[in-house]
């Protein structure tokens, strides 16, 4: 994937960030509109990126730098659903990890225990449960808290 690229959001990414949160799982199953989306992508001192495919934006990763006591947290990441399964994904998760590594020592997100692909798909990258939340967004359903760990400061690139 030569062409991808990721970028700091600009004028307009929030919107169609949103909009992409809103029209897939799991936030249909959470809930979670366009403008309670739109929200969580605006929210200040959150980070919001953009993978681009040769222009066309295609993913996003939203980052609350001190998250999860103190550790940064990835909010929410998603891929339109016709670059699924082509790495952006994983792309936009190394990207993240790159961008910590040697200021952070881990690296933490939820994953909605209905969510199972998801959730392979970040033990595929390297994070690992470390608990779950009962009922914590909607009846019946846990956030399973992963975490990974960055390389040590010296390790760092
Ligand atoms: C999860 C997600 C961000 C992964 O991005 P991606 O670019 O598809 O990931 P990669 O190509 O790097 O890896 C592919 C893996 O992602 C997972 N995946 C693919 N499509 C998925 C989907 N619709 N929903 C959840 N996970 C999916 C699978 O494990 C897939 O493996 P497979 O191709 O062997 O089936 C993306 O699929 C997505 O946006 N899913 C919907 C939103 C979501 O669940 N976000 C996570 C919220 S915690």
């Amino acid at each position: 994937m030569t062409a991808l690229s990721i970028r700091q959001a600009r004028s307009g990414d929030a919107v169609w960030a949103a909009a992409l949160m809103a029209s897939s799982d799991p936030w249909i199953t959470l809930g979670r509109g366009f403008e309670a989306c739109h929200q969580a992508c605006t929210w200040a001192g959150d980070v919001l990126e953009i993978a681009e495919l040769e222009g066309e934006r295609c993913g996003f990763v939203l980052v609350r730098p001190s998250g999860v006591a103190g550790a940064p947290y990835v909010k929410s990441i998603a891929v339109a659903p016709g670059f699924r399964s082509r790495g952006v994904g994983a792309a936009l998760l190394g990207h993240v990890e790159r961008t910590y590594a040697g200021r952070a020592r881990h690296l933490f997100l939820c994953v909605s225990s209905f969510n199972d692909r998801a959730r392979l798909f970040y033990e595929r990258q390297g994070y690992a449960a470390v608990g779950a939340i009962k009922d914590f967004l909607i009846e019946g359903a846990d956030e399973i808290l992963m975490q990974k760990r960055l390389p040590a400061p010296d390790a760092a690139a």
